[in-house]
């Protein structure tokens, strides 16, 4: 009988969660897994009392289901998403809708929108964001692809998400794999402040020899202000998380893992030359932490200086958190920068303000932070930069003292702070009217010939200098990344 909403493949934590929310909100969800057993498990298990549909087939899934058929996956991103197409489309119709919702790469999301139009079939691949409980309670929600399935998904969709202020989380993001874009960038800044606030424990714990306890005194303070936000909130709650062996968190080995959404998003920002500097090294952080024997012996081998603080311990506190706060916005400022050029280079038509309003609420970085970055899109929908908004160069403006206090006082006593500082670096590049790139072309023109522009000239009319005087009259032509 063809009675189910929706049907959803991958009975992983996210899927099972996901599929539960739909019930909530009265949506008939049937539900398939490749290893049939977990359909049996999740049916008498937490899906036991509700209007669930278990399946065991492809078929008996999609014979399910209303019209236009609604599949959405929740499996393994890569080979496995394209395996289930290929096994769902013989048994679909024209105006059907296949949905990826994992953590899909954006280029093969542009490839299956494409390819599916073809024979008829609406693709959305959508990024989910929130975690277990997100998806259980409501996520956040970026969905792209075809245009002509959102009105389809719409409503279960916009009702699963996470709402704020009574407007749900959930949007259409763009065409194509848009969604799935602006996911990979919520990750990269996901992956940035995370970071962040690991500096901040660091500088805390090492710099300024502060207990678990008054540190999370700290964060609790901190997540009444500016700084309000989820990761903000779940770092007190570690930080005050004690069990019979003491505090997990100092049992915990100092090697970050990844899977590797962060990484896309340093890739892309080096495809298009955008210099998405506090993620690169946020990325990198975790890499150089990953290699725990090789530090091990560093530390025997290299020195440094010893942390050690003589100052006022309390003073230095608000410098961390406006060096927090002031680099937490150079990230959002570069991530909308790779955004916004993608959107150029993609051709995608994207909504700045209502992405931010997808990230305010539901997902990992949701923040009061993304409450502002609304307004100033609001305020102007073609900001070319945050940093350019008055509200953020005010808080710049306010914050950069003390931020330019913890930068420099972490290298004087051998601290590191790669997402501070390279923010910091980022910061007085971006104000900078004039940066010793003349000097770099001159370098470029004297061992290449590569040319160089002039300050004197039109922009794009080329000069070469014959530096050694035995030059020939031939010029390289420019290359622009
Ligand atoms: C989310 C998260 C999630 C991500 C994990 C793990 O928005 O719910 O971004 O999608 O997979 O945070 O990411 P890493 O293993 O790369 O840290």
């Amino acid at each position: 009988m063809s009675q189910a909403d929706i049907g959803l493949i991958g009975l992983a934590v996210m899927g099972q969660n996901l599929v539960l929310n739909m019930n909530d909100h009265d949506i008939k969800v049937a539900v398939f897994n490749r290893t049939t057993s977990k359909v049996d498990d999740f049916m008498e298990g937490r899906a036991k009392g509700t209007n669930i549909i278990g399946t065991h087939s492809i078929e008996e899934l999609v014979g399910s289901l209303k019209s236009p058929r609604r599949v959405m996956m929740m499996v393994k991103a890569g080979d496995v998403v394209d395996s289930f197409i290929d096994l769902l489309v013989p048994h679909l119709d024209k105006g059907d809708i296949i949905i990826d919702g994992g953590n899909e790469l954006y280029t093969n999301t542009n490839r299956r929108t494409r390819d599916l139009a073809e024979k008829g079939i609406l693709y959305i691949g959508t990024g989910i964001s929130g975690g277990e409980e997100g998806a259980r309670f409501g996520p956040s929600i970026m969905p792209g692809g075809n245009p002509d399935a959102w009105p389809h998904v719409k409503d279960i969709f916009q009702s699963i998400a996470a709402q704020v202020d009574g407007e749900p989380c959930c949007d259409w993001v763009g065409e194509e794999g848009a969604g799935q874009y602006v996911k990979m960038v919520h990750n990269g800044i996901e992956y940035g402040d995370m970071q962040l606030i690991c500096e901040a424990y660091d500088f805390m714990k090492r710099g300024l020899g502060m207990n678990e306890s008054d540190m999370q005194g700290v964060f609790a303070e901190w997540n009444k202000g500016v700084l309000d936000s989820y990761l903000i909130e779940i770092t007190t709650n570690i930080l005050g998380f004690k069990d019979d062996e003491g505090y997990p968190l100092n049992r915990i080995l100092d090697r970050a893992g990844q899977k590797g959404t962060g990484k896309w998003t340093g890739i892309n920002a080096l495809d298009l030359g955008i210099p998405l500097t506090l993620i690169g090294e946020s990325v990198f952080a975790r890499c150089l932490s990953a290699m725990k024997d090789e530090r091990v012996k560093a530390a025997e081998f290299l020195d440094g200086p010893t942390p050690s603080f003589d100052g006022d311990a309390k003073e230095f506190v608000g410098y961390i958190h406006d060096a927090l706060y002031a680099s937490k916005i150079i990230s959002y400022a570069q991530g909308y920068m790779l955004i916004r050029e993608a959107a150029k280079e993609y051709g995608w038509n994207l909504n700045y303000g209502s992405i931010a309003l997808m990230w305010r609420g539901g997902c990992i970085i949701r923040s009061a932070f993304l409450g502002n970055i609304k307004e100033a899109f609001d305020k102007n929908p073609d900001l070319e930069n945050l940093l350019l908004d008055d509200f953020f160069r005010d808080a710049i403006h306010n914050a950069q003292a003390g931020w330019r206090k913890v930068v420099a006082k972490g290298a004087e006593m051998g601290i590191p702070t790669p997402t501070f500082s390279s923010a910091l670096a980022y910061y007085d590049g971006y104000r900078s009217a004039t940066l010793p790139a003349n000097m770099l072309q001159a370098q470029r023109d004297y061992f290449g010939a590569h040319t160089y522009e002039r300050t004197d000239k039109p922009r794009g009319e080329m000069f070469h200098t014959d530096w050694i005087g035995s030059g020939g009259n031939v010029s390289s032509t420019i290359y622009d990344v």
